[in-house]
């Protein structure tokens, strides 16, 4: 992956500097820009979605909710897998023609950029296959978004930033945030080392960074001020956290517990975690900590310790089921959510029937399942034995009728109980309130308008595969 990548023939001139791009001026103001963002993927993706608005706000630019009218369209990628690459070459196909509409009617144009991980990926391709594209810009480039929209808007020219500096984005983006709700995703970690023999992240997120405690707990305190009441701490390998702060070695477990201290604070949560970074300072803060959720999302990926070897997760089924022993052990109450893969090359009937094995034996309360997808330029893709599409299928399918049936059973588990739901919006029923419990699951149930943004005693009446109903206790 390349540092900075610029096809712009004016690449040597200078550019605007972001100071004068930033100035507010009372145009802009009276008559906003409007901005359409689409995220696709990950949390890590809602949250750059979120900050590239704040890095545009203050030079004018207002969210909308569809792309029609929009000035500036931003399509947030993801490259995951092969599926959600390929939704923004067709999502480009509907955005040219609306370009071409406006033109057309001659309204002013729209810029176009791609963001996210398939423009780090595929930069160049893009800009070669989709000429509407004007801009293709890497996650670790978002403050620079004034500057590239100043220089496609002056010199007509496509703009490609895949630079790979995530501290420097960091240390660039806007203090403030707008947040849209009660609930919001903070970045605390981002990148991978681990190099999953299937995964694309190490490539298109890079190295793995903690940003620092000052950083994060500013952040956290803006948010609060905004009347957030719950923070999910996120980041790709989220509890390999560290930083070194008042001279003293910090892990997820210290920084869990200097958020939790935020007036106004009241939920805090944390993923993507790796069985590998769950260290025991971390499993006694889920036991200490009431403000922290007893929901954890540890991925296992397989139940075969060949296939986990296959796949580099660096630990055995041995290890993960030790680990939430110790993790129940501390936490009773907490919910396991879990991610997993079928399919990988190599991977036998049997070592398919550990995989169940493994979710039968442990339990899960959620669970993201997915077919292997060859992603070019990782090691599973060369791999030889590669698991045909039926296959697959099969063994997706088998494997969601447990997890799924594991899911609606736990959901059951919880009619009767008091559970106190954070108020996040309205329902899609008049007067009905939407919100979550501390199992993260959606809760329906009817109450004053007034009440978003509380955390308010709900008893479930009524729970299905995936959400809950019940009335206020
Ligand atoms: N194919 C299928 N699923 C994948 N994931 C990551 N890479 C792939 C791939 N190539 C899944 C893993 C990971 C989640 C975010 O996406 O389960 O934990
Ligand atoms: Fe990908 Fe593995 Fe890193 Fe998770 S730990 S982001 S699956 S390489």
């Amino acid at each position: 992956m390349s540092d900075i990548l610029l096809r712009d023939k004016t690449a040597s001139r200078d550019v605007d500097s972001p100071a004068v791009v930033n100035r507010k001026t009372d145009a802009n103001i009276r008559n906003p820009k409007k901005i359409f963002i689409k995220t696709y993927g990950c949390q890590m993706n809602v949250y750059d979605s979120e900050r590239m608005a704040d890095v545009l706000s203050p030079i004018g630019y207002a969210p909308v909710d569809v792309p029609d009218d929009a000035d500036l369209v931003v399509l947030n990628t993801c490259h995951i897998r092969e599926k959600a690459a390929e939704k923004v070459y067709s999502e480009l196909g509907r955005i040219r023609k609306l370009k071409e509409a406006k033109l057309r009617a001659g309204r002013p144009g729209m810029t176009v950029a791609v963001a996210g991980c398939v423009a780090q990926a595929e930069g160049d391709e893009i800009m070669r296959r989709a000429p509407v594209v004007d801009m293709v810009l890497g996650p670790q480039t978002y403050h620079k978004l004034p500057e590239m929209i100043a220089r496609v808007t002056r010199d007509q020219d496509g703009v490609l930033e895949t630079d790979f500096d995530t501290l420097e984005k960091f240390d660039n983006l806007p203090a403030t945030r707008n947040p849209k709700g009660y609930s919001a995703f903070l970045t605390v970690q981002e990148g991978c080392d681990k190099f999953c023999t299937f995964c694309v992240v190490p490539y298109t997120r890079g190295a793995e960074i903690s940003r620092s405690v000052e950083q994060v707990v500013a952040e956290a305190r803006h948010l609060a001020c905004k009347g957030v009441r719950e923070i999910t701490l996120i980041g790709q390998n989220v509890n390999a956290y560290h930083a070194v702060h008042d001279g003293a070695d910090w892990g997820l477990g210290e920084l869990i517990q200097h958020v939790a201290g935020i007036g106004g604070i009241d939920r805090i949560r944390f993923t993507t975690s790796h069985p590998r970074d769950m260290d025991d300072g971390l499993i006694r803060v889920l036991g200490d900590e009431e403000k922290l959720m007893p929901y954890l999302h540890l991925p296992i990926q397989s139940g075969s310790d060949k296939i986990l070897r296959a796949m580099n997760r660096g630990h055995t089924y041995a290890h993960y089921r030790d680990l939430i022993g110790r993790i129940r052990e501390t936490r009773p109450d907490i919910a396991l959510s879990g991610d997993f893969i079928v399919g990988f090359p190599g991977e036998t009937d049997l070592d398919f029937e550990q995989t169940m094995k493994c979710v039968a034996e442990i339990g899960y309360a959620a669970s993201f399942s997915f077919k292997y997808s060859v992603r070019p330029g990782t090691p599973g893709a060369s791999m030889p034995c590669q698991v045909p599409e039926d296959v697959k299928q099969q063994r997706l399918q088998a494997l969601q009728n447990l997890l799924y049936s594991q899911q609606t059973v736990f959901n059951k588990s919880l009619i009767g109980r008091k559970l106190n739901i954070l108020v996040e919006d309205s329902g899609r029923q008049d007067g009905q309130l939407f919100g979550r419990s501390p199992y993260l699951q959606g809760t329906h149930f009817y109450g004053d308008v007034n009440l978003k943004g509380r955390i308010m005693p709900v008893t479930i009446a009524d729970a299905g595969k995936n959400s809950l109903t019940g009335v206020l206790a």
